[in-house]
């Protein structure tokens, strides 16, 4: 039985060309700062966020961790979702391992915050106050439908929070994804920005890596914090020799995904028992409901599971599917094909 597993863009598995690149890696000791391929990596990612500097790191999550912790000092806040990615699912880090106190504001249903609600989060110097440091933001915003943020409106929280001596970090996680919805160049999506992290191992399909971007000041004490972290890596030229093949090779093709959820999307809002809204569909993120709510949401989940379609229920009776490079538009249609059988028996 053929699989199509939509529970995520991180199940993508590494192209021919990036094993070949792995396997012709020059390396060396990156802790030393001498693995050429790293620094090329690294060096190919600052341009194409259009920062100084950049950081390979292993994961996404290490990514958001390190950055919040070279922006801000023990006891002092971060600004951030309530729907965010570091809030909801980076098991605390920035809290556990930097002392970093968390102020969330209501993500809205696009995966912004509001801007007054933002401007009046922002702590008035007072000693029964922890100082606020950051404003984190996501790009596209996975909770929120895989909602992309627009260039206006992340220029005017940094325009906010440069007015009050702030910094602005964006996980783009799936920032490619965001350009493209947006048919922008990404550096338009961080010009305004003091740091981005992007993830090399969602829909790029890398193995492995994550990159933290910003001035050399900043990616120097993010270093130092991924040394403590335990995330200073040797001949990481193996990880990064796929990257650079996956910022050359992957880029592009991300709006392929994007077509691919519109067709999941048009389609399961052509089924009984089920409902989406439409517009929010703009990534290669799907969310979408059982209206049936007779039946335990993980049903449908099994069903499906069964019969070799795989996706994740987020919420009771909520559920989100995702497009990545290893499916295709015939892949849609068989899950669809799958989704009304299901549905029909259910
Ligand atoms: C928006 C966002 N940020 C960060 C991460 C964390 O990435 P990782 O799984 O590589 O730690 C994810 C993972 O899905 C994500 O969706």
């Amino acid at each position: 039985m053929k699989t199509i597993d939509l529970r995520s863009d991180t199940v993508t598995l590494p192209a021919q060309s990036m094993m070949d690149a792995i396997a012709s890696a020059q390396l060396g000791d990156d802790v030393f700062q001498e693995d050429p391929t790293t620094n090329e990596l690294e060096s190919l990612a600052a341009d194409t966020m259009g920062k100084e500097a950049a950081l390979l790191v292993p994961s996404g999550t290490m990514a958001n961790l390190v950055a919040v912790l070279s922006h801000c000092e023990r006891g002092s806040e971060v600004i951030l979702g309530d729907q965010a990615h570091t809030f909801m699912y980076e098991a605390g880090g920035i809290s556990a391992f930097g002392g970093i106190h968390s102020r969330q504001l209501p993500n809205q249903r696009d995966g912004t915050l509001k801007l007054e609600d933002v401007e009046s989060a922002i702590r008035q110097d007072n000693v029964h106050f922890p100082p606020t440091r950051l404003i984190c933001l996501e790009n596209t915003h996975n909770r929120c439908f895989g909602m992309p943020l627009t260039v206006g409106y992340t220029k005017s929280v940094a325009q906010l929070a440069g007015d009050n001596g702030i910094a602005v970090h964006v996980d783009g996680a799936r920032i490619f994804n965001a350009a493209a919805a947006l048919k922008i160049n990404v550096k338009e999506l961080t010009g305004s920005v003091d740091s981005v992290s992007f993830c090399l191992s969602k829909g790029l399909s890398a193995p492995v890596g994550s990159l933290v971007c910003g001035s050399a000041e900043f990616i120097a004490q993010a270093r130092r914090n991924r040394k403590a972290l335990g995330g200073g890596m040797r001949q990481a030229g193996i990880i990064a020799a796929a990257g650079i093949e996956a910022l050359k090779t992957m880029v592009d093709r991300i709006s392929d995904d994007h077509r691919n959820a519109k067709i999941l999307a048009d389609g399961i809002a052509e089924i009984d028992g089920l409902s989406i809204d439409i517009d929010t569909v703009k990534t290669n993120i799907v969310y979408f409901s059982l209206k049936r709510l007779e039946i335990a949401g993980e049903v449908l989940v099994n069903r499906m599971s069964e019969l070799g379609i795989h996706f994740f229920e987020l919420s009771p009776h909520t559920y989100r599917l995702v497009t990545h490079a290893d499916v295709d538009e015939n892949d849609m249609d068989e899950a669809l094909k799958v989704f009304k059988k299901v549905m029909a028996d259910l």
